[in-house]
């Protein structure tokens, strides 16, 4: 472990500018630096460096923080990682705590693992640039396939040649340990050479450290396999590798979107082509740390396929977990005998690119036409498949998202849509029973739809109801503040009144008041302040309207009262409350969360509305939309909490 003093002394040292100025071009610009965000794609400077604070910030993602979270952030490295890279830019000696023995061997053990593996890349390397057989045979080999130098450098791509032991006596003799090189999987028990006459492919971890090699042969042997891998070691672990993780990872972050395929040529081919957020299951299906892996970078995953049929059914059937990670996955099937790496060769790049753009389909509704094609005129077979896809859509823990989709894939596959949401339903209470999803109940609370209720055939159900009555309710409290109390004092400190903290809190929305009238008098109130004129008890009195002086002599008369449906709804007792004329200040911020949470309420299912619109006319603008639906619904559970916790 580093020793504080340690951590102290990078944090002091580094400086933020200095930091960032590794990765990102900075200008100045008054006493800040502004320069392209590196984690999100822009084309105007909207992340900014401020060298006196010692901090970043962009204004266009929301990213922000100091040096080290700086290097978290951008290389995914963790807190102790992130000191030990800035420690080293400074030239800073780490000071460590002493460790047990046992943890001391297990780090030096993996060291050494690491060291002996990086020696067997730079020897395959130098097979492959060095040696007359690795030139002639190896490179020849890269260079027909169109994989230039810098690639196969920055790759660590290499040439194991046709002998039974060179590399492992070529170890040897330079010292390093026999039983390492077996633990590793370069040396067979009877110390021959795993890999030989082979080209290499050597697998990264995300800190760029090699952890294993695949080798390719370059003769076609029906025997032989086409490549040969590491097996499981101490260090290599196949189902949470992706293979070029480490080279795609930025790229991922920035694109948002991470290309999924299958090949190590498919990843060579597209990053050569500038296509750098690619990475590579290697042959077998995905595997739930792998997706982990992904939703670290990014939640939008586009996986491309070669275009044979069958063995996309095989693969479709392995993505549900994509799913129950939240993760976004569309398809690109590719053109019948091409794989990434050919197609893109074929095409060139502007071609490919616009191809897996506008030929990206949506997973679900891919598998729902896939599904729908070969169920043709078979009403058992469609049965099934109806609760082959509706596992599928069961899976996804959104459930706006699941009710979306339970709506298309009944247009697409012909079937009625009650009985899909009939099935779904079945699935995700048995989910539920199951306990298997505390998470989402969470989640789901705060709008309290039950697991039954989730899906439905029509419009949302709740909001009818409230439309006939409106946000009156609330909109008629903030009124009845500005009339009882617009003219208190609200803050000493600040010197505001009431009226202008609840108007200036509301000036966004001040349009869409359902009730025309208190509309209105909140829309006057606010020019009155706009233009210094104070807005206080006796201005409604006095008012030329009759309408607004009638009703400020009501909201003064009546006694104060919440309607019979808002404390059931939020439990309030009102015996234990104060009368709200004794607290304007609590008062009136009360009122403004419980009209704002309204207003979010009816916002989000305003976006519900705007979501379902734009997926039925199958826009992919409809994403844009799910986010801010989370955020919104963020916002909106956490207004309710403090309700909750103040009224309560
Ligand atoms: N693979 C493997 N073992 C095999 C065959 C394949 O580990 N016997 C993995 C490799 O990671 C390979 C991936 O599966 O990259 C995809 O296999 P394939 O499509 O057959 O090979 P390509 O990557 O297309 O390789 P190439 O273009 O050189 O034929
Ligand atoms: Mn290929």
């Amino acid at each position: 472990m580093i020793k504080p003093k340690s951590v102290e002394e990078v944090i002091e040292t580094a400086r933020i500018e200095e930091v960032v100025q590794d990765f990102v071009n900075l200008k100045r610009r008054g006493v800040n630096m502004i320069g392209l965000c590196p984690f999100h794609a822009e084309k105007t400077p909207s992340f900014t460096v401020s060298p006196s604070k010692g901090f970043y910030k962009c204004f266009g993602c929301g990213k922000g923080g100091d040096a080290v979270n700086f290097i978290m952030e951008l290389e995914q490295m963790d807190f102790p990682e992130a000191i030990r890279y800035l420690a080293k830019k400074y030239g800073i000696k780490l000071e460590e705590t002493e460790v047990s023995q046992e943890v001391r061997e297990e780090q030096q053990y993996q060291e050494s693992l690491f060291l002996v593996n990086e020696y067997a890349r730079q020897y395959y390397q130098d097979q492959l640039f060095n040696t007359d057989v690795g030139k002639s045979v190896g490179l020849s080999y890269f260079r027909e396939r169109g994989f230039r130098e810098e690639v196969i450098r920055k790759f660590g791509l290499g040439f194991a040649p046709d002998k039974k032991d060179a590399f492992t006596l070529n170890a040897v003799n330079k010292g390093y340990n026999p039983e390492l090189l077996k633990k590793l999987g370069l040396t067979s028990q009877y110390g021959r050479d795993f890999f030989r006459n082979r080209v290499m492919f050597a697998i990264h971890n995300l800190s760029g450290k090699v952890i294993g090699f695949g080798g390719r042969i370059l003769v076609k042997d029906i025997k032989a396999p086409k490549y040969i891998n590491t097996p499981e070691t101490d260090v290599y672990n196949k189902s949470k590798v992706l293979y070029g993780a480490f080279f795609a990872k930025r790229a991922i972050r920035k694109e948002d979107e991470c290309i999924m395929v299958e090949g190590y040529t498919d990843v060579l081919s597209l990053h050569q082509a500038g296509i750098e957020n690619v990475v590579a299951s290697s042959g077998t299906s995905l595997t739930v740390e792998q997706i982990r892996l992904v939703k670290r970078y990014t939640e939008n995953i586009k996986i491309l396929y070669d275009g044979d049929l069958a063995g996309i059914k095989a693969a479709l059937r392995g993505l549900g977990m994509v799913l129950e990670e939240g993760l976004n996955v569309k398809i690109v099937l590719l053109p019948e005998g091409e794989d990434p790496d050919s197609y893109l060769q074929k095409v060139g790049t502007e071609a490919f690119r616009e191809y897996i753009t506008q030929e990206a389909k949506d997973f679900i509704m891919f598998q729902a036409g896939l599904l729908q094609d070969e169920a043709a005129g078979d009403p058992i077979k469609k049965a099934k498949l109806i609760k082959e896809i509706v596992e599928s859509i069961a899976r996804i823990p959104d459930p706006l998202k699941r009710s979306l989709y339970v709506r298309e894939c009944a247009r697409i596959m012909e079937a009625d849509e009650q009985l899909l949401v009939n099935e779904a339903n079945k699935v995700v209470a048995q989910k539920f029973r199951k306990g298997q999803q505390e998470e989402q109940r969470a989640q789901l609370k705060a709008e309290a739809p039950q697991p039954d209720e989730i899906f439905t055939t029509s419009t949302p159900r709740a909001p009818e109801k409230q439309a006939a009555t409106g946000d009156e309710f609330q909109e008629k409290d903030i009124v009845r503040i500005l009339v009882a109390g617009g003219g208190e004092v609200f803050d000493k400190e600040e010197n505001i009144t009431v009226a202008q903290y609840i108007l200036s809190n509301i000036e966004d929305v001040m349009d869409n008041f359902d009730h025309e009238l208190y509309g209105q008098v909140v829309r006057e109130c606010h020019n009155r302040l706009l233009s210094g004129e104070p807005v206080n008890t006796d201005y409604f009195l006095n008012h030329i309207d009759e309408d607004i002086r009638q009703l400020a002599i009501n909201l003064l008369s009546t006694p104060y009262e919440y309607s019979e449906n808002w404390e059931k709804r939020w439990d309030i007792f009102l015996t234990t409350q104060k009368m709200p004329d004794e607290n304007f200040t609590r008062d009136s911020t009360q009122a403004l969360k419980r009209f704002k949470l309204r207003k979010l309420n009816k916002m989000i299912r305003q976006n519900a509305e705007k979501i379902k619109a734009l997926f039925e006319q199958k826009s992919d603008d409809y994403m844009l939309y799910l986010k801010l639906d989370q955020k919104l619904k963020a916002l909106r559970n956490e207004l309710a909490e403090e309700l909750g916790t103040v009224v309560l």
